[in-house]
């Protein structure tokens, strides 16, 4: 398993992923995604000047999973996502891309790193609380999904001050 700094040439099997990965309600894109205009957005990232990039999780080649990182309303506070296969988790994978995106983070000159989680996601929360990353608020029945039904988020983050 390894993780590089996305090209557009991966654009469509990121969204492919986040395709799968949408379809658990494991994150916050409902399935079915659309999977045209979901690389659309990633090759913008992608080529996109900024702090805004992604990365991908290669196994013997194959792209498994991804990670993207977006400025937020906050200046100098970037926000995360990732997504790994269900076959491909598990192996580290997870733990590698995040510390992708925090090595990008503070080469970017950031002083935070910040996601959202649903309160149930109990691997995703290891993974980010074992990096350092700690629970800052709820937002308490937040996002409306497609079912009529509303969903809380845990807000998370880590400081990147120095000696981190
Ligand atoms: C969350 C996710 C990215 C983790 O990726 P992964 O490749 O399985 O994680 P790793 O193998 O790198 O594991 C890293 C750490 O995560 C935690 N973890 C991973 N799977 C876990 C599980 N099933 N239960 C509890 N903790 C788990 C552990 O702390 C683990 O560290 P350890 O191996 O030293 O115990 C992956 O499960 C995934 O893509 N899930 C669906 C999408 C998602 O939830 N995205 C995040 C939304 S905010």
């Amino acid at each position: 398993m390894t993780v590089r700094e996305a090209t557009s040439a991966d654009a469509e099997a990121m969204a492919l992923v986040i395709a799968a990965v949408a379809e658990e309600g494991s994150i916050a894109t409902e399935a079915p995604v659309d999977v045209a205009d979901r690389a659309r957005r990633f090759r913008e990232t992608i080529e996109g000047a900024g702090p805004a990039a992604a990365w991908v999780l290669e196994d013997d080649g194959r792209v498994v999973g991804n990670a993207g990182i977006h400025e937020t309303h906050a200046a100098g506070v970037l926000a995360l996502g990732m997504a790994i296969l269900a076959e491909a988790r598990g192996r580290g994978g997870g733990r590698a891309l995040l510390e992708a995106t925090l090595e990008h983070a503070r080469v970017c000159g950031a002083h935070k790193l910040e996601l959202e989680v649903w309160p149930d996601n109990t691997a995703a929360i290891a993974l980010y609380a074992s990096a350092g990353f700690a629970v800052e608020g709820v937002r308490r029945d937040h996002y409306r999904r497609r079912d009529g039904s509303l969903r809380s988020a845990l807000l998370m983050a880590r400081p990147l001050g120095d000696g981190d």
